[in-house]
Parts: C-alpha cells; structure tokens; sequence
C-alpha cells in the first residue's frame, strides 16, 4: 500500500504518494493536525467542552388565516405551527404531547385536511385557512362533533380530546370511513392514554348518522 502526502491533501490537490523517508509519527501528526482543524470548524469551546456553532435564525413572514381571522406573523423558519399557535397566537387548544408526530394531541385543520402541527412548518402555511378546536364553535353553538363528544363521554382527562375532535371533524369530511373497524384506523393517529376509544368511536358513529 502506497503512503500519501497529507499536506497535498489539504491543498484539494490529487493525493500524491509520501516522500520516502517521511516517518510513521510525521504522518500521523498531520492527519491529527488536519481533523483538528476540520472539526473545529463548526464548534466553539465554550466551559471546557464544544459547542455547535449555530447560526443566526432564519426570519420569514408568514400570513394565513386561522380560524377565521388573518394572521401576520414574522417567524423563525424553524417555528411549528403548534408553537406559532400556542406561543404566538395564544390558542392553547392545541396540546404538545409528544412533539414528534405520535400523539394525534396537536391534530389541526388546514384548508379542512387533519395535519399534526407538530410536524408541519408554520411558514408553509402562507395563504391557508387553519382551524383550531377554538374555532369550531359557532358562537355558543358547539360543533356537532364537540357535541357528540359531550354526549357520549367521550374523554376523561380531556388532555387528547382537541386533537381528537379535530381529527374526527376532518375524518367525517374525508367521508370514507364508515364501519367501526375503519374509523377505529383513520383514527389511530390519535392516541388516548385514558382510553376513551369506544366513546369516540360511538361520538363519531353518532355524527355521521346525523349527517
Ligand atoms: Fe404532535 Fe404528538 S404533539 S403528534
Ligand atoms: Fe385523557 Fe384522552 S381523555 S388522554
């Protein structure tokens, strides 16, 4: 096997073969040398240990519409919808359970279609209607969803029940799931650690029978 000249390496020039007489100990302190000096590009020491070096936020201005009334906010990038609406907006309705797309607790609306907003950016919600479980009511008037919800018991904690009204609002506009074993799956997404499942499976049953 043929040694090489890392000096030549870092020039980004083609890798030549070592000089002879270069030794094993030179060899290796440069390609010592050299990963210190690449891996301290995207580090600082800070406290005795390295650090990322982060860069400076990305801000974009996004404007949409949610629940009815337009919104103009000036946004990290990096933002989830969830946080814009919880941190921003204070439509705390919306519940972080897992912030990882698992739970079902933060299931919102867009433009009628269930999203977790966990997941989903809020500058990619520039010029779309976004429902929360706070504007589902129409005045006093609950949703027939939230109603049925009430009716059939269908929570305990309540801590999933957003997310799942949210979901079953858009499950029943999806319009394709009907027996009790396919609205048990187009509604797996959203967990209930109290296990309130046959009471929303009952709720939603009761909404579609009315529609
Ligand atoms: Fe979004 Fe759990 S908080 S799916
Ligand atoms: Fe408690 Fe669903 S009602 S988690």
């Amino acid at each position: 096997m043929e040694n090489f000249n890392t000096n030549d390496y870092y020039d980004d020039k083609p890798l030549q073969p070592m000089a002879a007489g270069t030794s094993r100990r030179q060899f290796l302190t440069q390609i010592g040398l050299g990963g210190i000096g690449l891996a301290a590009v995207p580090y600082i020491s800070r406290g005795g240990e390295n650090v990322p070096v982060l860069e400076a936020p990305e801000m974009q201005q996004v404007r949409f519409t949610v629940n009815g009334k337009p919104q103009q906010l000036i946004l990290d990038t990096r933002v989830t919808l969830l946080d814009a609406l919880r941190e921003r907006l204070d439509l705390t309705g919306s519940k972080k359970g897992c912030d990882h797309g698992q739970c079902g607790a933060c299931t919102v609306l867009i433009d009628g279609r269930r999203i977790n907003s966990c997941l989903h950016l809020a500058v990619m919600c520039e010029g779309a209607s976004v429902t929360t479980i706070e504007g589902l009511a129409t005045g006093d008037e609950l949703h027939p969803v939230q109603v049925a919800f009430i009716k059939h018991d269908a929570f305990q904690c309540g801590y999933c029940t957003p997310g799942q009204i949210c979901s079953a609002v858009g499950l029943i506009k999806e319009g394709h799931a009907h027996s009790d074993v396919e609205i048990r799956e187009a509604m797996s997404g959203n967990i209930c650690r109290c296990g309130a499942y046959q009471h929303i499976l009952e709720a939603i049953k009761d909404v579609q029978k009315q529609a």
